[in-house]
């Protein structure tokens, strides 16, 4: 095995693609993190999408068995990981997602043998420090893991665990988990699935035997096949000896950036002070993965969410005193991260444009901003003046529906003032609003 220091992200990337080429593998480009025509889903929120249709057997490819290094999100939609970003040490909204994949090829004994062989050997963790999980019923898989781990450390999950699906419809089918244990000096259970970072699965082995369709109904697939995703940050920050991802080379030149432009010291770990340090390298990395990729910041569907990562991006620079537009500062370091990998050269011109977008976004959400924290400050002053603990759903809904101020910030303009938001209120204001326009639209 080679030592922590040696492993890069890029190392880690480049020996499972190179592994599976080595196993007959095509290695496949990543795909957009928009879907190409899936009016299903969002983003791209994992290896398999681009090849929705051929597990489907709508699709016929030159290869039965690839690999790939893909970008994904997951903010908004069926996997959704935005409120964790920040207070975990594994949540992001973009990350890379390492998969191989069996178009009717090799099934569960082949996707065990390689993933076993590589995270051992290639990889080189201690098998004494993993944990196989396998779906309730999925005898096969248990034993195929009983060749090579003691029948102790695999454990059976359900449906919430180890039955994997793309969204409500689609390519779905039980799942196998390879769980790591990083040992007692992290905080957490010893075993898979349970509370805190201690014990972390790297590598999911979906097992795609079924469509799903609207109603539930469960077709099985032409051919079973695999699916399969390894999230690259956690197995850098696990070989380079980090317990947590933020720590990696993925993220430091980031998180060295936020330093500069704010003049504060990030300590390292996950002290939950340092929580804007995270969410906003996190949430730059997304942002500007989504704008390359041609998404740009709107009131609705995507754009909608490009532009909620943002903003909570520039709240959470508020707290470190960033107010002018300068998040805009970590678009270049998230080019050079990906340098060579997602982007080739020359991508001057996208970096510019990219930066600009980040810029005159941060620029009219700090006008949003001062007007809202005027606004929301006086709705305040005034709630406090009648002794009222929290501001009124038809007070929030105002700010929301006439001023253009965001849910996400008057809560937290509130919360910061120890005043509560009345959501449930806030919620059927919208709810009657929108009936109303539906009235409306019938005239
Ligand atoms: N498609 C496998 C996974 O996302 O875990």
């Amino acid at each position: 095995m080679t030592t922590p220091s040696d492993w890069t992200s890029r190392k880690v990337r480049e020996t499972f693609l190179s592994y599976f080429e080595e196993k007959g593998h095509r290695r496949v480009a990543s795909s957009s993190l928009v879907p190409a025509e899936d009016p299903t889903l969002l983003f791209t929120n994992a290896g398999m999408n681009q090849f929705k249709d051929v597990f489907l057997g709508r699709e016929t490819r030159p290869y039965v068995r690839a690999a790939s290094a893909q970008k994904c999100v997951r903010a908004g939609g069926k996997h959704n990981d935005l409120d964790n970003v920040g207070y975990t040490a594994r949540h992001h909204t973009f990350f890379e997602m390492l998969g191989n994949f069996s178009f009717g090829d090799y099934f569960k004994e082949e996707a065990i043998a390689f993933a076993w062989e590589l995270v051992t050997d290639r990889y080189g963790f201690d098998p004494k420090r993993l944990w196989a999980t396998v779906y309730t019923d999925d005898d096969e898989a248990a034993k195929l893991w009983e060749r090579y781990l003691p029948a102790a450390r695999v454990l059976r999950f359900g449906e919430k665990d180890n039955f994997w699906s793309m969204g409500d419809t689609g390519p779905c089918g039980p799942c196998s988990e390879l769980h790591v244990d990083q040992g007692p000096h992290v905080p957490g259970d010893a075993t898979p699935n349970g509370r805190g970072d201690r014990v972390m699965e790297i590598w999911n082995l979906v097992f795609m035997q079924y469509e799903r369709d609207a109603e539930g109904k469960m077709t099985p697939l032409p051919k079973p096949s695999v699916d399969t995703g390894a999230g690259l940050e956690r197995i850098t920050a696990l070989l380079t000896g980090k317990n947590n991802n933020f720590d990696t080379d993925l993220f430091t030149p980031l998180i060295h950036k936020i330093e500069a432009i704010s003049g504060k010291t990030y300590r390292g770990g996950m002290a939950e002070e340092d929580a804007p340090f995270r969410v906003i390298a996190d949430h730059l990395r997304a942002a500007t993965m989504l704008m390359a990729d041609g998404v740009m910041p709107a009131n609705t569907g995507r754009g909608y969410v490009l532009r909620r990562i943002l903003r909570r991006a520039a709240r959470y620079g508020r707290r470190l005193g960033i107010e002018g537009p300068e998040l805009c500062g970590l678009v270049e370091p998230v080019f050079s991260v990906f340098e060579g990998v997602y982007f080739g050269d020359p991508h001057r011109t996208l970096k510019n444009e990219v930066w600009e977008l980040v810029r005159s976004e941060e620029r009219s959400f700090a006008k949003t901003m001062s007007a809202g924290a005027d606004r929301v400050g006086e709705a305040i002053t005034e709630a406090r003046r009648k002794e009222e603990t929290s501001l009124t759903g038809k007070t929030v809904f105002r700010f929301y529906d006439t001023y253009g101020i965001p849910l996400e910030l008057i809560e937290e303009l509130a919360q910061d003032e120890g005043m509560a938001v009345d959501r449930a209120g806030f919620e059927k204001e919208l709810e009657e609003a929108r009936e109303r326009s539906k009235g409306a639209s019938k005239f």
